[in-house]
């Protein structure tokens, strides 16, 4: 039997219940609960992250593995501070990015009271300081909260509240809908490291402007090799039908996902077929693709062919996330045209771990 417990309420600033609708969110949140809201890359499950149960309470809901540690989200580069250290180039980038869609992986600081269970043992802490009404939320709050992206451990993200309520139906969340998030992908996380930055998940800020703003060399870890953030195990971001990558012939029977019209055939029915950018345009891409992933994994194919996307400025992300949801099962095609990416397939076809 289905039951819906979560509660759903309308989230922005221009609502009229916008702060009556704040001020019982962090009510909430006082009360350890737990609160999905919206951020500019993915809905985010939040809790207070000084409060032991609080975050307890969402590798519970999440299913999620306790060696995978959260990120504490903050409204200012000031209250970072008070829980990590931050170094020069650290500083700088914060200052650059936030609010925005970086996070930033710093030795915890020794006054820090955010809940061991958020950092999962480690000595170090992600932190991210996300714009709109999260950061009010945060303010008003005046605590960090932890939030990974609100959705089961292992499976898609979820960019609408839709995703958030389907998946989390039976659960006591209060649940904030602003509507879908603009950037679509999680956030690029990044660690200042002797004198490099690593970049440990890529998404919308990008290794070039990393570069441009640190002026330090950058480097990105490769899917698959030791997990720099425990979090990205290779067959992470995993829908139920097989994901085919870079096909540029569909098999018989398989949902279509396009990018830049490149299916052309025709042969295709509307039910089964989404592009997510007919026009190639790589942000429009990561904003559709999470919720276009989730639509035709819903039609329950055996697969799900998708065409290639280039591997330059967002794509780099958008390919990393398609990798991994195409790693648990996935079957080779003749058709891969990035090399790069194909090789990883094969590694991740090997190792199969799931969350
Ligand atoms: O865009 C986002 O980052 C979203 C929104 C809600 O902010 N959050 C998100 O959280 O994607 P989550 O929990 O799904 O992913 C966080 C990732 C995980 O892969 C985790 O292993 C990694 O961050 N992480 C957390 N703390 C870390 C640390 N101290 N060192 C390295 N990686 C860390
Ligand atoms: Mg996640």
């Amino acid at each position: 039997m289905w039951t819906l417990n979560l509660q759903i309420l309308k989230f922005h600033p221009d609502n009229p219940k916008y702060g009556e609708t704040l001020s019982k969110s962090i009510a909430h949140l006082r009360e350890a609960g737990l609160v999905a809201m919206p951020t500019e890359t993915v809905y985010g499950l939040a809790a207070d992250a000084t409060s032991g149960v609080a975050v307890a309470k969402i590798f519970e809901v999440k299913k999620r593995p306790q060696f995978n540690p959260l990120i504490a989200h903050v409204s200012s580069l000031e209250m970072a501070r008070a829980y990590g250290v931050f170094d020069a180039v650290s500083t700088k980038l914060a200052e650059h990015f936030w609010p925005g869609p970086l996070t930033l992986v710093v030795n915890k600081s020794s006054g820090s009271n955010i809940h061991d269970l958020v950092s999962a043992g480690l000595d170090t802490i992600a932190i991210r300081c996300p714009g709109g009404s999260a950061r009010q939320m945060i303010e008003a709050f005046g605590r960090p909260l932890a939030a990974p992206s609100a959705n089961l451990s292992g499976k898609v993200s979820a960019t609408t509240v839709c995703h958030v309520a389907i998946e989390f139906a039976g659960e006591d969340i209060l649940v904030l809908d602003g509507g879908a998030c603009n950037v679509g992908i999680e956030s690029t996380i990044a660690r200042v490291m002797d004198g490099k930055i690593k970049v440990l998940r890529t998404g919308s800020v990008t290794e070039k402007q990393l570069a441009e703003y640190s002026g330090l060399p950058v480097e990105t870890e490769e899917t698959g090799a030791e997990i720099r953030a425990p979090g990205m195990l290779t067959s992470h971001y995993a829908p139920r039908s097989n994901v085919i990558i870079n096909c540029n012939a569909a098999l018989a029977g398989a949902a279509i996902l396009d990018f830049g019209s490149q299916n052309t055939s025709g042969d295709y029915q509307f039910q089964s077929y989404r592009d997510l950018s007919p026009n190639g345009d790589l942000r429009e891409a990561a904003a559709n693709l999470y919720n276009y992933l989730r639509e035709l994994d819903e039609l329950g194919r055996d697969d799900i062919c998708v065409a290639a996307i280039p591997m330059e400025g967002l794509g780099i992300a958008i390919n990393d996330r398609l990798v991994r949801a195409a790693a648990p099962r996935s079957r080779l095609t003749d058709n891969m045209a990035i090399a790069p990416i194909s090789e990883k397939i094969i590694d991740a076809t090997t190792s199969g771990d799931g969350e």
